[in-house]
């Protein structure tokens, strides 16, 4: 049932090409996003005054990439929300708020929980759901499911980058519906969109480079992700992935915010991954890696090819085909899945079963 592949968590790996393009074709009809199996009305769409993204781990690691994207093309504020603190802070919610939940299982507990507070609270609830007929798909008003199939590894990757689709395509038609993009770039950004799969695909095939750069740092004692605005939510996943797979210590900082204590850390040969796929921040992040780098640190750049200048400043570069940068998440997380993939592996690990972790957190 692992079709050949050594491990679940890599099987499914591959498999995002198709997850993603059927989770962007079970809502994208005849070049325009359609709606009405999740059962927005545009109305509603309309009326939205504040989104509040609500998820635990990975999930909430899609809020945080979404919330960027929903700000800038819909221009509706976002507070993304760890479901295990927003239940428990007595929070005031706009009437007008739609409350976004994210799970793969629809079962964790402290993200159905947190669905049953706003729904008590008034608020509209909207799940974004991989497991059909669980919980949270249940009781949520509307559901948008993601297309993910079964996940078996215990670290998310082709569920993760479905709840992204889930996410663009919600931030997408708000825009259009609410007037704050034309239909220009609606349809421009639909196009990039449907591109995703086979740039993911295109990602894959250069998995033995990264493979080869993993197994150099299966001793590595700390690893530092680094990056801004969406490169900062990329950073979370990157690390997260590595922790739990690879037992390699490692954080994820917005890059503006290292100086302000944890630069300390950074010793000889600490390996700092920068993530550079956002023009108007590239200039900021490549100075902080400079700064990392004077300080002794071992440099890794994940950017977009045409960047090369970041070979003057990085040991080892991985490129990712250029896209419309709010989607850069989707191609920038696959490397970082093979590195934390490949550490494991060469540490010879239970890749798919790692300590101390369950595939569904029911309890709080
Ligand atoms: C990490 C991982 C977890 C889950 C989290 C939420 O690889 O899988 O962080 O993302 O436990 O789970 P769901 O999405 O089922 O609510």
């Amino acid at each position: 049932e692992k079709a050949g592949f050594e491990h679940f968590m890599i099987k499914e790996i591959h498999e995002q090409p198709k997850a993603v393009h059927d989770t962007i074709n079970s809502v994208v009809k005849d070049g325009a996003i359609d709606l009405s199996e999740v059962g927005l009305t545009e109305e509603q769409i309309k009326n939205i005054s504040q989104i509040y993204i609500v998820a635990c781990g990975s999930a909430y690691h899609v809020g945080v990439a979404c919330q960027y994207v929903f700000e800038d093309l819909a221009e509706i504020p976002v507070r993304v929300e760890l479901a295990s603190e927003f239940r428990y802070r007595k929070m005031v919610l706009d009437p007008n708020g739609l409350v976004i939940i994210v799970s793969q299982s629809g079962e964790t507990a402290d993200s159905l929980a947190a669905l049953r507070l706003a729904k008590k609270k008034g608020v509209k609830t909207l799940g974004i759901v991989n497991v059909v007929g669980s919980s949270i798909a249940r009781e949520a008003d509307n559901v948008f499911y993601t297309l993910a199939g079964p996940e078996i590894a215990v670290a998310t990757t082709k569920a993760y980058s479905t709840q992204l689709i889930a996410g663009y395509c919600l931030a997408v038609q708000f825009a259009k519906v609410r007037g704050s993009i034309d239909d220009t770039q609606y349809a421009h950004l639909i196009d990039e969109m449907q591109q995703l799969p086979d740039k993911i695909a295109k990602i894959l095939e250069d998995k033995e480079r990264i493979q080869w750069f993993a197994a150099k740092q299966a001793n590595a004692g700390d690893i530092f992700f680094i990056g801004r605005g969406i490169d900062y939510a990329i950073s979370l996943e990157g690390s997260l992935k590595m922790k739990e797979i690879s037992y390699i210590h490692s954080e994820a900082y917005a890059a503006g915010e290292l100086k302000h204590g944890t630069i300390s850390l950074i010793e000889d040969g600490t390996l700092v991954i920068g993530v550079l796929t956002q023009s108007e921040l590239y200039e900021k992040t490549v100075s902080n890696m400079v700064e990392c780098k004077s300080r002794g640190a071992y440099l890794m750049g994940l950017t977009t090819y045409g960047n090369y200048n970041i070979e003057d400043t990085v040991s080892f570069t991985v490129y990712i085909p250029k896209t419309d940068e709010h989607f850069a998440t989707s191609l920038a997380v696959i490397p970082l899945q093979l590195m934390g993939y490949y550490v494991s592996v060469a540490k010879g690990l239970d890749v798919d079963k790692p300590r101390n972790l369950a595939k569904s957190v029911t309890v709080e």
